[in-house]
């Protein structure tokens, strides 16, 4: 029962560490720490008693992760490296195709050469693109519009290919919708460095006086309050789905050796929403100012959740005042992040 998890130190990878070390697997992480800090490891052990079992390296170097795979006897890979930032990837998609294409091309090959089949993907709702209909399901076109969502797409085509390929591959997608809040002992959260560019950690550090104020992307969307609309899912109930989705690939048959799940509520929440819920949660006003869209936003979109449902048996159980609560537990705990428990 031991398991790699790339970018295990990361936001998502670390509290998927806490699910599956608290499920009884050995966990080894392996992250290049481009995006992350190793406080976050500690901060596993103070929650779990246990220190997963760090390799320091990156997914393009195919040489270190076999031996890291060989040297743990890993069963199967949860592949959360890479990078995510939907602005950055335009300005340098180079990059992304490199950590994101080319890092899951080398991890298969190592996978491949050592003879481990079973993988978990972090995909992302952003292979859908604009939304022809909602809710989102699995079956709904595949047409991202910024390179990281093509990134993403690529990999996601990769491994249905590969699957296709070798009956002996095991290989769950899994999209995720908006991955918020923060572990409920306030030690793990969400930690990014510069400004955020998602709406959560960018209210949180408006709530605890890190920044002034937040600009809402546009209040003309046509939605319930004219702001976005997005499908927020609590990072804990996120990472569960991927204990069910990993347990779920040792009772797949070979013929369909490869699924994608939506990972989300189903229930769409507006920004103004989301800043209601967080001023309850925080007990404090979170000042605001409505500015022009966001380049490449969509006005809303959410999942269709049935197929997790029904396939994976798995639904979110965490709700919005969950999500904030968590969040501001996090960011008033940890002000400056990991960076200042590390110093
Ligand atoms: P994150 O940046 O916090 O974590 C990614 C981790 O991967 C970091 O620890 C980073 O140091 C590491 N990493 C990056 N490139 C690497 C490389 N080449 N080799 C080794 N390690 C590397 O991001 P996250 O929010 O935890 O996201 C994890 C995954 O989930 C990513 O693949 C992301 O695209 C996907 N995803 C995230 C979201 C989201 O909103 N957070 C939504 C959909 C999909
Ligand atoms: C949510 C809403 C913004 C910031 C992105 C990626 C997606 C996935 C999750 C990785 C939108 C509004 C935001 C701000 C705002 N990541 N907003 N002010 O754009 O739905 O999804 O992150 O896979 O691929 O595209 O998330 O949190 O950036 O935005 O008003 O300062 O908040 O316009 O309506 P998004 P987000």
């Amino acid at each position: 029962m031991s398991i790699l998890i790339t970018g295990g130190a990361g936001y998502l990878g670390s509290h998927c560490c806490v699910s599956f070390i608290e499920r009884g697997y050995d966990v080894v992480v392996f992250d290049n720490l481009r995006n992350s800090n190793p406080e976050a490891l500690r901060r596993i052990e103070a929650i779990t008693g246990k220190m997963p079992k760090f390799e320091q390296g990156d997914v393009r170097d195919q040489a270190a992760l076999e031996t890291v795979l060989k040297r743990h006897d890993c069963d199967g890979v949860i592949h959360f490296a890479g990078l995510k930032a939907v602005g950055e990837s335009s300005q340098d998609p180079l990059s992304y195709y490199d950590n994101n294409v080319i890092g899951t091309h080398r991890l298969l090959s190592a996978m491949s050469a050592v003879g481990t089949h079973r993988l978990i993907f972090s995909s992302s709702a952003t292979v859908y693109g604009e939304p022809k209909s909602l809710p989102l399901t699995e079956e709904h076109s595949l047409n991202p519009v910024n390179p990281y969502g093509r990134t993403k797409l690529i990999v996601e085509d990769m491994l249905r290919d590969l699957a296709a390929s070798n009956p002996a591959w095991r290989v769950g997608v899994l999209r995720y919708f908006n991955p918020v809040g923060a572990h409920s002992s306030g030690l793990l959260g969400e930690d990014p460095q510069g400004v955020p560019n998602n709406l959560m950690p960018f209210i949180a550090q408006v709530a605890v006086g890190r920044r002034k104020q937040l600009s809402v992307f546009g209040g003309d969307y046509p939605t319930r309050d004219g702001t976005g609309v997005r499908d927020y899912i609590h990072v804990v109930d996120l990472v569960e789905g991927h204990l069910r989705a990993y347990e779920k690939l040792s009772a797949l048959g070979s013929s369909e050796n490869c699924f994608s799940v939506n990972l989300g509520t189903g229930n769409g929440y507006s920004v103004l929403e989301m800043i209601r819920a967080f001023e309850r949660g925080a007990n404090q006003p979170i000042p605001f100012e409505i500015v022009a869209r966001r380049e490449g936003d969509v006005s809303e979109f959410y999942a269709d959740t049935q197929k997790a449902t029904e396939f994976l048996a798995w639904s979110a159980e965490r709700d919005l005042d969950d999500m904030c609560s968590d969040t501001w537990n996090w960011v008033r705990k940890n002000p400056g992040g990991y960076k200042s428990a590390s110093d």
